[in-house]
């Protein structure tokens, strides 16, 4: 696939999506979420790739919200369009995928960027990185999940402050929020990602599939999370990748997992 704002690394079982819009921040414009849905499906679909890291390009930002410029003159009708599609193709998206995703925040990551960083599986951040929802300083609110994803990371009090105060927040007090889970130097954060992408892939895929299936439906109005889990747990016990992780461990040895 050929992208214009977004570029695909995969190496052996490992994808990294970067942003690659530095000269306007990485900001999300049409194209862009449009590209990344793309490239999204693309992964989820190639059997080979066991972990996908996302990240922005340059020093400065990861991504610093939905492109401004494409919805100042929006109406009624085409905001409540851009939040929807959004959602589907992209943000919810992300977040339903069975692949794990990891996003590594370098720099920015405002509006539509921390949202993106949201609906990955979790986070981790650089020490130079600025995290924060500041629509209501434009006028308008979150619109890709912030107002859901946020509450659910960190709590209804200190997401409620970080929305009606439009603030940014440094790496170190998201982490200490629950918002990302490390805090490193910009040069560490992609050796970091990789090798906490390493220890994911040494792990049976189908079970991460269903463990991040069992996780999310704790967040979904009417599924009864514990009934995914039994279902989950179930199933593990039809897979290949369950006789190898229990034949390996009785027979001392580390599990080869086939992914089936
Ligand atoms: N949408 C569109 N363009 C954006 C953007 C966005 N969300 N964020 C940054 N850019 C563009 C700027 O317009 C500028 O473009 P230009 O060089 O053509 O004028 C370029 O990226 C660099 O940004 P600049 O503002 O000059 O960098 P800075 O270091 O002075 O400030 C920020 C960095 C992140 C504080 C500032 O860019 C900003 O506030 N961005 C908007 C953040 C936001 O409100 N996001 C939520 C959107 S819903």
């Amino acid at each position: 696939m050929k992208f214009n704002n977004i570029l695909v690394q995969k190496n052996d079982s490992l994808a990294q999506i970067t942003i690659n819009r530095p000269k306007k921040l990485n900001a999300l414009n049409k194209e862009t979420i449009s590209e990344l849905s793309d490239a999204f499906r693309d992964l989820e679909e190639d059997f080979n790739i066991k972990v996908i890291i996302l990240t922005g390009s340059g020093e400065k930002a990861f991504v610093a919200g939905a492109d401004i410029s494409e919805f100042a003159d929006f109406s009624v009708d085409e905001g409540g369009s851009l939040a929807k599609k959004g959602q589907e193709i992209l943000f919810d998206f992300i977040e339903s995928l069975t692949t794990p995703v990891i996003a590594a925040v370098n720099g920015f990551a405002l509006g539509g960027g921390l949202e993106l960083a949201m609906a990955c599986h979790f986070r981790i951040a650089s020490d130079n990185a600025k995290m924060g929802l500041p629509e209501v300083s434009l006028g308008v609110i979150p619109g890709y999940g912030g107002t859901q994803r946020l509450p659910q990371l960190v709590g209804k009090g200190k997401a409620m402050e970080l929305i009606m105060t439009a603030s940014m927040i440094s790496a170190e007090e998201a982490k200490s929020y629950g918002l990302i889970n490390h805090v490193t130097t910009p040069e560490e954060l992609l050796p970091l990602a990789e090798k906490l992408a390493s220890k994911i892939m040494r792990n049976s895929p189908v079970a991460i599939s269903l463990a991040i299936k069992a996780v999310n439906a704790n967040f979904k109005d009417g599924v009864n999370g514990f009934e995914t889990e039994i279902q989950g747990f179930g199933a593990c016990f039809g897979t290949e990748d369950f006789k190898e992780g229990t034949t390996a461990f009785l027979e001392k040895r580390k599990p080869n997992f086939p992914g089936k």
